[in-house]
């Protein structure tokens, strides 16, 4: 039996008294039946390492650098998440690699970065509304996931794997919970292939996963917890998705 993993991307949002507020309705929420972590901007993170330390919410980055150090102008590496206490950096997300040109290639790199520091990648993989109105969908996730479980060897079953179409990303569009399971079992699948831990691995779902969708999506049984954008910026639908689960 897999705990679940809630995780809350909050993407380019956030303001001192925001997160204070934010942070603070999510502790006074606990306990929880699931993991919880929040995945916050780089400056915020000390402020979110101090606001949930001592808790079991978990924090963490939306990205990182494939390289550890060097003259890489703007760029934060996975050694300086880890000072900050980070649990999670995700990987790969569609945003980055839509906007920043990040190829599979590059994300392999930075799931291998994550985890060579002890920190647990959040590998992002998804397929567009063009790739699956031309049914390419499985092809464009498997070889997403392919490039990470080359990169990683046996270190595989280490990270957690979010499937993320991105036609459901912030569209309020969202997958059904058979669309969501079946790529679910397939990216399973893909793993069982790779790694003997497999069963074990966390598969989360993102695309406007929100509290009333929330309780089918995470009945299904390869959809291990969500990975939440929109709906992880109020303390109130963030905290009904953890008790869904
Ligand atoms: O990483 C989470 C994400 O991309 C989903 O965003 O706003 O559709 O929940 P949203």
């Amino acid at each position: 039996m897999r705990k679940k993993l809630v995780a809350g991307n909050w993407k380019m949002h956030g303001s001192h008294s925001a997160n204070a507020e934010l942070l603070s309705g999510i502790l006074a929420a606990r306990p929880f039946a699931c993991d919880v972590a929040v995945c916050v901007p780089f400056p915020y993170l000390s402020e979110a390492a101090v606001a949930l330390a001592g808790s079991d919410v978990r924090w963490g980055a939306q990205d990182c650098s494939q390289h550890d150090k060097g003259a890489f102008t703007g760029e934060v590496s996975a050694s300086m998440l880890a000072e900050f206490g980070c649990r999670y950096v995700i990987v790969g997300h569609s945003e980055r690699r839509a906007m920043h040109g990040e190829t599979d290639a590059v994300v392999a790199e930075k799931a291998k970065a994550v985890l060579a520091r002890g920190l647990t990648p959040i590998v992002c993989v998804g397929e567009t509304l063009g790739q699956r109105e031309q049914g390419t969908a499985q092809d464009t996730v498997k070889r997403q996931l392919s490039a990470v479980i080359h990169a990683l060897g046996h270190c595989v079953g280490e990270m957690v794997v979010a499937y993320e179409p991105v036609w459901a990303i912030g569209t309020g569009v969202v997958a059904t919970p058979e669309q969501a399971q079946e790529m679910h079992a397939l990216i399973r699948a893909q793993l069982h292939a790779a790694t003997p831990h497999a069963e074990a691995m966390k598969l989360l779902y993102g695309g406007s996963m929100k509290p009333e969708n929330a309780a089918s999506l995470l009945a299904q049984q390869d959809i291990d917890g969500g990975l939440i954008g929109g709906a992880a910026l109020k303390h109130a639908d963030f905290v009904a998705i953890c008790r869904a689960t």
